[in-house]
């Protein structure tokens, strides 16, 4: 095979080197086991967006199943949001009852009660209500038996927390570095208007993430979709500790269809068009080119976060097993204002449902293929370069951890 002219991430960032990869990470339930100690159990790992919970006494509760748990995330009159387990501190109930990987709810007093047996917690956690109190036992310790907090911060409107139960660990703005001054600033709170999916997937996480961290896909299994509208290779890519960011850009000779180019003057809800620049942080993009389209970020270990004028959209992988997988995607735009609008945004949403269920098709075929056990490697072309990094900071994690 002839040497290809420039391999320009390799150069940039020898570190990562270019031998192939293994691929145990993504099939061996014993690494899957340790990542889920090191990793996902000792990490900043967003759940949630502070508009979800605006008021005080509005709350949140999140499913983790890699943690077997789930937390509440509630805001206190005091305007602050805070993160517990949902477990009751009594016999060890659910305090709020699920109804799915998310559950909202509201009450105006910032408490919440565990049906069971009518325990009544505050917004910190403090028990403020026990039903027959004068019949536990005097080794019972009221104070001592609030909820279990979770550490919980938030960054640009994302609440995060991180399930390590010492009682300090890296805070989150150190755990984002560089990554968190590389994509503030963009209004993510006045683009609200939002369309999310989930699926489960018999599939690895990072097989997961791995199908959505890179454009050499995108002129065939978005053939369909995306005809020519983006380019194979990757811009401006900037690594940042364990995150990860790139530009994706635009094939500017496509011509774009009839109805996109009609939506496309109504709203910027949809990727297929040429993108201006005035809500991007100073280091996305950082040369203004024309042809940027969005940029591909990777918020460790499991949060692409993009954003583009008009538009930003996030993938969250959450690991249920070696071989499993919970997919979140979530797209959001200005609310539309009229009709014709609407009709737009009905446009992008349908044009991104059909990209995403282009991605998420080949996932599971990738995991039963790999678990063959035929292929001890796979193969990364430079631009696949973050792939790379996230093998690279997934093993250095690991090693710290
Ligand atoms: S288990 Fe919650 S009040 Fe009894
Ligand atoms: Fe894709």
């Amino acid at each position: 095979m002839n040497a290809p002219a420039e391999l320009k991430w390799a150069a940039k960032y020898p570190e990562l080197g270019t031998g192939p990869i293994p691929v145990e990470p993504c099939v061996s339930p014993e690494f899957f086991e340790e990542e889920r100690q090191k990793v996902f159990l000792n990490s900043w790992l967003k759940v949630g967006r502070v508009e979800e919970i605006a008021n005080p006494g509005d709350y949140k509760v999140k499913k983790l199943s890699f943690a077997k748990t789930s937390v509440i995330l509630i805001r206190g009159k005091d305007g602050q949001i805070r993160g517990f387990h949902n477990v009751c501190s009594h016999r060890g109930n659910k305090v709020i009852v699920e109804q799915g990987e998310e559950t909202f709810g509201r009450n105006k007093a910032a408490v919440v009660t565990c049906r069971f047996h009518g325990w009544v917690y505050g917004a910190k956690g403090e028990i403020v209500q026990l039903p027959e109190q004068d019949k536990f036992h005097a080794c019972f310790e009221k104070e001592k038996n609030a909820l279990t907090p979770v550490h919980t911060d938030v960054w640009e409107g994302f609440i995060f927390v991180n399930l390590n139960p010492a009682e300090s660990v890296v805070p989150l703005k150190d755990f984002l570095g560089g990554y968190g001054e590389h994509m503030a600033g963009f209004p993510y709170g006045e683009l609200p208007y939002c369309f999310s999916y989930y699926t489960y997937l018999d599939c690895n996480w990072k097989v997961a993430h791995d199908a959505f961290a890179e454009a050499y896909h995108v002129a065939t299994i978005h053939a369909g979709s995306f005809p020519n509208v983006f380019s194979s290779g990757l811009s401006d890519v900037q690594l940042f500790g364990p995150h990860r960011s790139t530009a994706i850009c635009l094939s500017l000779n496509a011509e774009p269809t009839p109805v996109a180019k009609l939506a496309n003057s109504l709203v910027t809800g949809s990727l297929v068009a040429k993108r201006g620049a005035s809500m991007l942080p100073p280091s996305v993009n950082p040369s203004r080119r024309e042809d940027f389209s969005f940029e591909l970020s990777v918020t460790f270990p499991n949060l692409l976060l993009h954003i583009s004028e008009g538009i930003w959209f996030t993938h969250q992988f959450w690991p249920i097993a070696h071989n499993k997988t919970l997919w979140e995607g979530k797209y959001y735009v200005a609310a539309p204002k009229t009709n014709s609008e609407r009709w737009a945004l009905e446009h992008a949403q349908c044009l991104q449902r059909n990209a995403w269920l282009e991605d998420t098709a080949t996932m599971e075929d990738t995991q039963c293929a790999l678990e063959s056990g035929a292929k001890q490697f796979m193969h990364l072309q430079d631009d696949e370069v973050l792939i790379r990094h996230g093998y690279t900071a997934l093993h250095d994690y690991m090693e710290q951890n």
